[in-house]
């Protein structure tokens, strides 16, 4: 087998490792094209295993030298890795060396070592560590580190690795060095090294304790006045996690580090956070107020993952969820906390089950569905997936609301008693929150329950009402069924907790609870009622499930008026618009036509008195085309586009006197904050204007397109300029293009902005087919970079994952483009080629004849010689649908 030809990984294959690495000393001399590497460890064979060869993963590595016990020794390599058979009998420890160079420069994959601006990062999770020296590059197996970096002075004068700087100092030549020592213990995948031109903000804490610690983060100079915000979530972090779970800092010293050359979104690495600069830099002047809530939860869920994923780490990477579920949970948490008050927590909560329902469900129900703990895998790589992290995080929820917030809270610190330094798995958390709550429905339902870690698929809950008037009794049955999904064509019944309501007519509530469903059906009955009530199920999203019951018109109207469940009164105005949008799709040759009753809806919540502009914005924005097409059977995405778009101009116009009211009532004076009552008034003025553009279309009046332009230049913060452009372009005015072109010379030095600039472009709505040929225009702009993932995300994912009505072409062309660029950024970063390739995970539902050109497009990669397995497993699964 040669390197890159792996084969599927087995959970069931678990096998212990058959040494531990105590400890690690590490020598870097670093240099771009060159690096050498000394790698000094202590190990010894673990006495649970029997005796064999030490096996040490390597990639891309040169081999210079093998030392055991400072004498040379015969070695093998065999498929990329270091065998060493004549190694010391018995259990006493013994020293090995392993001298090897690597290329940082030339490491396009921005796994292991690379280059990025002239500076020197690492990125280790989940196999990067093998890139950098031979190890046993699995998450079990866990080190003390110290770390040597040498490197020229003037280029690279600040050397930062994990834990505590313990020497530093001018070695000849112009070079220097800096010695690192972490003093906890870590698997490899959190090992991490920066070297570089950067500067830093820093700021000293004392936790409850009195504990002093040292916060930085580094930049590159010209960035530092960016940096305020997310020194703050950080400060922010360190005290929620103190004071909602009792964890403290555990290091004197806790850094970021940004990079713009970044796969992914950060990395937890011990005490040396690295992040995407998406998620660390802003200013008014170029983050709008969402980058300013992501940089919030990036931070925190770095963070947090110090005690959920570093001190207690996985066994495997099929346990991935066992950190990313868990930590998503707790930084959802830590953003409803400072969000405040129970509106700005709902409206939160909503935008992440928009996450879920419109990535997660379609995740679950085509080709690459898995389990929340998968079974197997090819490349790991492929399961950071919103299966892993969001349904994971729904898991843990689900957990937190059989057993309380208390319950949960004794749970995490058993958690911690039992497992601090370990490395386990999703067994043993689950274990541990439901032995801390003795007598809950978690510990008596707990096997049944530890299916969601093993089926995959999203189950849906079938309600059924019956009124008995004569009796007053209402009887509602609850059923469950799950769709079978590749490789698991049986699924049992899970545990789903149902939290509901019923309402009267006039809205008040008669009864709530949490209603904990197990069996395939199951009834429950209330008593001694006046009249049909209305039931509001699945309150707040408590289940990560499809509810399917068969709201009448006048109940979604009720519970949109009336529910105490903020969540359920948007989920009330998504079904409304949802069965709307459902029934046009089906009516190609009737007009889209919106009724009364649903726009007098719509105008309701707009004028609301009480409602908090925030959640206005959220109801008024209809289902997106990805959560209409996921309804259907067979999916035409032009079609759902046009649909929607329709329904969108018809609020447009049909509200015009009200979306003019809610752009003046909702400008927001003062210095900018992103706070969410002065980010929600922005958001909802930014609706209004979008829907403004749009009515003034229809009628020619050049008013509202001229007050967006002057927006547009007057703005004095990113997220108002970039609402105005935006509704400029969604609207297709002709001052779309002198806006864009503005646009890219106030900010050609600010990257990303730029990245904004092309995503919207590549966003936009069609229009004759001509999205496909601005971008492959802009593929040639001179700021176009296939090689940086943000710009690559920016132009072409904006293109083929986020705009379904200009990519899915009859003529076929949004394939060709796809295949071409999937089999481009392979051969320069597999991680990001095989993001690119799931765009058509769904193309089996497409209609003709969409369907047959995407197959052939998959088909086209799939053939492609030297694939990397990332993309090999994806297109393989898909191709197999
Ligand atoms: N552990 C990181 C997180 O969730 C994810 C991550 C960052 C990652 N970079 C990566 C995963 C590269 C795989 C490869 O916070
Ligand atoms: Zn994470």
């Amino acid at each position: 087998m040669r390197e890159g030809q792996a084969a599927v990984i087995h959970r069931a294959d678990y096998q212990p490792p058959a040494f531990w690495i105590d400890t690690v000393e590490l020598c870097f001399d670093l240099d771009p094209a060159k690096t050498r590497v000394l790698n000094r460890m202590r190990l010894r064979r673990n006495p649970d295993v029997p005796v064999q060869p030490l096996r040490l993963d390597g990639e891309e590595l040169n081999l210079a030298r093998v030392l055991v016990g400072g004498q040379g020794t015969s070695f093998k390599l065999e498929g990329g890795q270091l065998v060493l058979e004549n190694l010391p009998e018995g259990h006493e420890p013994f020293e090995l060396e392993i001298f090897t160079t690597c290329a940082p420069a030339k490491n396009t994959k921005l796994m292991g070592l690379y280059v990025s601006n002239d500076s020197f990062f690492t990125q280790c999770e989940a196999e990067g560590f093998r890139r950098i020296t031979y190890f046993l590059d699995r998450p079990d197996v866990m080190a003390s580190y110290t770390v040597l970096l040498r490197a020229d002075r003037r280029r690279y004068p600040v050397l930062l690795s994990n834990g505590n700087l313990v020497d530093q100092g001018e070695l000849e030549d112009g070079r220097h060095y800096a010695k690192w020592v972490d003093p906890h213990r870590k698997p490899c995948y959190l090992f991490a090294l920066v070297a570089g031109q950067l500067v830093c903000r820093e700021q000293r804490i004392a936790s409850r304790s009195g504990q002093e610690h040292l916060l930085q983060v580094y930049v590159r100079p010209g960035d530092l006045d960016k940096t305020e915000h997310a020194m703050n979530s950080l400060i922010d972090s360190v005290a929620w996690d103190e004071a909602r779970f009792g964890l403290p800092l555990d290091l004197e010293r806790f850094m970021i580090v940004a990079t713009s050359d970044f796969n992914m979104g950060a990395m937890e690495n011990k005490g040396l956070n690295i992040f995407n600069t998406k998620y660390v830099l802003a200013s008014q002047s170029t983050a709008t107020d969402t980058d300013y809530a992501n940089i919030e939860s990036v931070v925190g869920h770095e963070y947090f993952h110090n005690w959920t994923g570093n001190r207690v780490t996985c066994r495997d990477w099929f346990q991935l969820s066992l950190k990313e579920g868990l930590t998503v949970f707790r930084d959802q948490e830590f953003s409803q906390d400072l969000a405040g008050e129970a509106s700005a927590r709902a409206v939160k909560r909503i935008e992440d089950v928009r996450v879920l329902r419109t990535a997660q469900f379609p995740e679950d129900a085509g080709p690459m569905a898995h389990p929340v703990r998968p079974d197997q895998y090819l490349e790991i790589n492929n399961f950071y997936t919103v299966t892993v992290y969001e349904k994971g995080a729904e898991v843990v929820r689900m957990m937190y609301t059989l057993v309380g917030r208390d319950g949960f809270r004794r749970g995490m610190q058993l958690y911690f008693q039992r497992h601090d330094g370990q490395a386990v798995t999703c067994d043993d958390f689950a274990q541990a929150i439901a032995d801390a709550n003795p007598g809950s429905k978690l510990a008596e339902l707990l096997p049944q329950f530890k299916r969601w870690y093993s089926q995959a698929g999203t189950p849906r809950v079938q309600a059924s009402a019956r009124w008995d008037a004569a009796a007053g009794t209402y009887t509602l049955t609850l059923g469950q069924t799950c769709p079978p999904t590749p490789g698991q064509p049986v699924k049992e019944p899970v545990v789903i907790p149902v939290a509901y309501g019923l309402l009267d007519d006039q809205g008040r509530e008669l009864a709530s609870g949490l209603h904990v469903l197990t069996q395939a059906s199951e009834t429950l009955s209330f008593q001694g009622l006046q009249a049909e009530p209305v039931p509001s199920l699945l309150r707040g999203f408590s289940a990560p499930v499809v509810l399917e019951f068969d709201y009448g018109d006048a109940q979604l109207l009720a519970l949109l008026a009336h529910d105490t469940d903020p969540f359920n009164r948007w989920e009330a105005a998504q079904r409304l618009a949802l069965a709307r949008a459902l029934r046009f799709v089906a009516q190609p040759h009737e007009p889209v036509a919106l009724d009364a009753p649903f726009v007098d809806a719509m105008r309701g919540i707009l004028r609301h008195p009480t409602l908090d502009a925030a959640f206005k914005e959220l109801v008024l924005t209809l289902p997106s085309e990805t959560y209409i097409a996921e309804q259907l059977e067979v999916v035409d995405p032009p079609r759902i586009h046009a649909v929607r778009e329709a329904m969108r101009q018809q609020l447009a116009q049909a509200l015009q006197a009200d979306w003019e009211w809610a752009w003046e009532a909702h400008q927001v004076g003062g210095a900018y904050r992103p706070d969410p009552v002065s980010s929600g008034r922005r958001a909802l003025a930014g609706l209004a204007l979008t829907h403004l553009c749009l009515a003034a279309r229809a009628s020619a009046d050049p008013v509202w397109p001229g007050k967006a332009y002057q927006r547009f230049k007057d703005a004095s913060n990113m997220t108002d300029r970039f609402n105005a452009l935006s509704a400029l372009v969604v609207s297709g005015h002709e001052l779309a293009r002198p806006a864009l072109q503005r646009f890219h010379a106030m900010f050609k030095d600010e990257a990303l902005v730029l990245d904004k600039w092309f995503a919207l472009q590549a966003g936009a709505p069609d229009r004759g087919g001509n999205v496909l040929p601005a971008v492959r225009q802009l593929m040639q702009h001179p700021d176009f970079n296939i090689r940086n993932p943000n710009r690559a995300r920016s132009l072409i994912f904006s293109y083929c994952s986020a705009n379904p009505g200009a990519f899915h072409r009859p003529d076929a062309a949004g394939y060709v483009f796809w295949s071409e660029r999937v089999m481009e950024l392979d051969a320069i970063n597999p991680q990001v080629a095989a993001r690119l390739a799931r765009a058509l995970d769904r193309w089996n539902k497409l209609a003709e004849p969409l369907r047959g050109a995407a197959r052939e497009a998959i088909a086209r990669v799939a053939a492609k010689p030297d694939l990397s397995n990332d993309v090999r497993e994806i297109v393989t699964r898909a191709l197999a649908d």
